[in-house]
């Protein structure tokens, strides 16, 4: 069967280019331009890469105008109602559901290496006591290489799977410990009698001087959380990821680089945002100035939580993560309150409602609802992105491992549309205007 191209021609000269055109699992056919500056001398131009495939990738796809997420095929809607986090891990890393034994080994694993250096610990008290977590998970992050030297050869496939074990046991230690500095308390080691989450919170909650259970439904719903922020295509944290790791940069610095990407309040920065703009509208009656602001182009305000560069229907992610709001919410009321589910559940109707957000498909993304989850779960919102990098750290270095492996690998460098000076000769300061 013969190549599918497209004929791509510069009318100016009469040149064309054939490009081979390659053809998905789902989603649009796309042209390999590869060729084009050989055959025609010149470049595509795509800010934002709006219509830009980065690379070829079988871990997760999304259907923005069917509203669809998939995780090497499985739908999030199931994974989110019949799985576990750590399933999910084993599913992004390895690209099938485990049997119980592999299941049970891969866990093993995790646990194993959930604990971090003793010297680690020392590192938080060069932050400001009112640091911002995120700026402290950077730079844990990315120190983590210190301490593996003999496991960081990218070319060792043993090498790369480890590491991939020991970023996904140790994120959550390495966010505990930010929250427990933050607020003046001994840090927790993990408990290797725990669960994935139930460790997490019992490093976050738990304390010398008083016991702590995790509340199953507690545990519920943030395992639903972390499933749900796992992986998304090539997002800009995970584009991010690729790019450091396409430069030889070692993983644990790809992930601080992800790391850093996520802090954006237009990308994971927007959970923390969106509890921000809910507590100042205070009231329903306060959201229709509120929906003004965010059409009025000469305003910078936007909804937080609302628009996505892919989704052009309903994020499933918020769907499900409504649900889960809703029900938490009933079950454990006293760390937020009620009135901000309400101002959300209002301005969502509302702004459904309006031909602006119509006309844009702009519908809640993921981070509309996730940080009243977060707060019900007596997380404060200055640890709301550490969550999200929580979630998303396994997408990082699932998405590393596969470019790793890619036959295509190579250094990402895009190219530009140059627009400064012509070339100028050098004039002395003496003789300057
Ligand atoms: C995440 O990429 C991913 O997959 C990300 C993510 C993941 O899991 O990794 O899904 C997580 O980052 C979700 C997005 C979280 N960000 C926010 O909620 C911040 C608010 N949203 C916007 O900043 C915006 O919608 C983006 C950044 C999410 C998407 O920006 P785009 O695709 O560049 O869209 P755009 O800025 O070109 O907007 C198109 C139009 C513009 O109006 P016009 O110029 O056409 O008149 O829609 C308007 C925008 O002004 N618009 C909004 C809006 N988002 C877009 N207007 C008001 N409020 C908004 N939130």
């Amino acid at each position: 069967m013969t190549t599918p191209t497209v004929t791509i021609t510069d009318n100016a000269t009469g040149k064309t280019s054939e490009c081979p055109v390659l053809v998905p699992t789902y989603g649009p056919r796309v042209i390999d331009t590869k060729n084009l500056y050989k055959d025609l001398g010149m470049f595509t131009h795509d800010p934002g890469f709006m219509t830009t495939s980065a690379c070829r990738s079988s871990i997760t796809f999304l259907d923005g105008d069917e509203g669809k997420l998939f995780h090497r095929g499985y739908p999030i809607e199931q994974l989110a109602e019949h799985s576990s986090y750590l399933e999910v891990c084993y599913l992004l890393l390895y690209g099938e559901l485990p049997t119980k034994t592999q299941f049970e080994e891969f866990e093993y694993q995790v646990k194993f290496r959930s604990n971090v250096h003793e010297r680690v610990n020392h590192m938080y008290s060069g932050y400001m006591y009112d640091a911002h977590p995120m700026s402290i998970m950077v730079g844990v992050m990315g120190a983590l290489s210190s301490y593996y030297h003999e496991a960081l050869d990218l070319n060792d496939p043993v090498d790369r799977d480890l590491t991939a074990k020991r970023v996904i046991a140790k994120m959550p230690t390495l966010a505990a410990q930010c929250y427990k500095y933050a607020i003046g308390h001994p840090f927790v080691y993990p408990n290797n009698s725990l669960g994935y989450v139930e460790n997490f919170l019992n490093m976050m909650f738990s304390h010398p001087m008083n016991t702590y259970t995790p509340d199953p439904v507690a545990v519920r719903a943030l395992e639903v959380m972390l499933i749900l922020h796992a992986d998304h295509e090539q997002n800009a944290s995970t584009s991010t990821v690729r790019l450091a790791g396409s430069a030889g940069a070692n993983p644990f610095a790809c992930m601080a680089a992800g790391m850093v990407t996520l802090w954006g309040p237009a990308h994971g920065g927007a959970n923390e945002a969106v509890l921000h703009m809910l507590n100042e509208i205070k009231t329903p009656e306060n959201i229709p100035q509120f929906i003004a602001r965010a059409k009025d182009q000469n305003d910078t305000f936007r909804l937080m939580g609302f628009g996505h560069r892919v989704y052009k229907n309903f994020d499933p992610r918020s769907r499900v993560i409504r649900k889960v709001c809703h029900d938490l919410l009933e079950h454990m009321p006293a760390n937020v309150n009620a009135r901000v589910f309400d101002i959300a559940l209002k301005l969502e109707e509302l702004a459904l409602k309006d031909e602006y957000f119509i006309e844009r498909k702009l519908y809640p993304n993921v981070d509309f609802y996730s940080g009243i989850i977060l707060k019900a779960l007596g997380i404060p919102e200055s640890m709301f992105t550490v969550m999200f990098g929580l979630g998303r750290a396994v997408g990082w270095i699932a998405q590393w491992l596969e470019m790793m492996q890619d036959p295509d690998f190579r250094i990402g460098r895009p190219r530009q549309l140059y627009v400064g000076s012509r070339q100028r000769e050098y004039v002395p300061i003496g003789q300057r205007g």
